[in-house]
């Protein structure tokens, strides 16, 4: 499926997902019980209603590789409905700035009715819809961002990273968490357009990430936790630095 293809429809099969939510004959696992597997604190998870719950599609856990401090700004690209962020500034820093951005206005709609824009002493919570391929931001302006199950889908990686490195600020922080490949991508996940929706038939060896990252100006591309999927499949969190200049 040519990169156009697959970007269309990654993008319609979300958004019916977040319209009717998710229902139990889904090829991957979410949720709620997905987010307790994945270590997302007791107390969080249970401040959350199952509606959302439903619009959950993480890889990984991002939170233990965050380290927000107040006046900073967290762009969660491919956000959903937000929880990702919801939990940062419930468990992290509750002054903080975070730009929940995703392409599906039906995930956002559904994650601002939840969680508004949880104004504080500082920062708070906005929404924006747009294609990450594209960011609506000036250059050098996210201390951290996050993707959490969201690298993958998109076909043109060089694209997607160069957007990255041009929004994170001088020393910001990427916090990837998807799946990464040990071996080639399996022939039948080639002729199986729903392998870009899950996030299989976009990932990559950690040598061609790390390739990528660098050459759009990240540095320390460390790659996290490895849990088998199914081979060559592995849940992975990669975090990298922008360069200082
Ligand atoms: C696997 S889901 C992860 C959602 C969220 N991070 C979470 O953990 O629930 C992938 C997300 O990427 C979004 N997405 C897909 N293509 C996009 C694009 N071109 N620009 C922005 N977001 C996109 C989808 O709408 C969906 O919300």
């Amino acid at each position: 499926m040519a990169g156009g293809n697959a970007k269309v429809r990654v993008i319609q099969t979300y958004r019916r997902l977040y319209r009717a939510g998710a229902s139990p004959s889904l090829p991957v696992l979410g949720g709620r019980a997905m987010a307790r597997s994945l270590g997302y604190p007791e107390d969080v998870l249970r401040a959350v209603d199952d509606a959302l719950w439903n619009r959950f599609f993480p890889c990984g856990n991002p939170l233990p590789y965050l380290d927000v401090r107040p006046g900073q700004r967290i762009l969660n690209l491919g956000s959903g409905v937000g929880l990702d962020a919801f939990f940062v500034r419930q468990t992290l820093s509750s002054a903080a700035t975070v730009v929940n951005l995703d392409i599906a206005y039906e995930a956002l709609a559904a994650g601002l009715r939840a969680f508004g824009n949880q104004p504080g002493e500082a920062g708070g919570v906005h929404w924006v819809q747009a294609d990450g391929e594209i960011l609506p931001f000036t250059e050098k302006c996210f201390h951290w961002v996050v993707l959490n199950g969201v690298f993958n889908v998109f076909p043109e990686k060089d694209r997607i990273v160069r957007e990255l490195a041009r929004v994170a600020a001088p020393c910001g922080r990427l916090v990837v968490a998807d799946l990464v490949r040990n071996g080639p991508l399996p022939d039948e996940c080639r002729n199986e357009p729903e392998g870009w929706v899950w996030c299989l038939n976009g990932s990559e060896t950690c040598e061609e990430i790390a390739r990528l990252m660098e050459g759009a100006g990240f540095l320390d591309v460390r790659f996290h936790e490895w849990i088998c999927q199914a081979e060559p499949f592995w849940r992975c969190v990669f975090t990298a630095r922008k360069s200082p200049a």
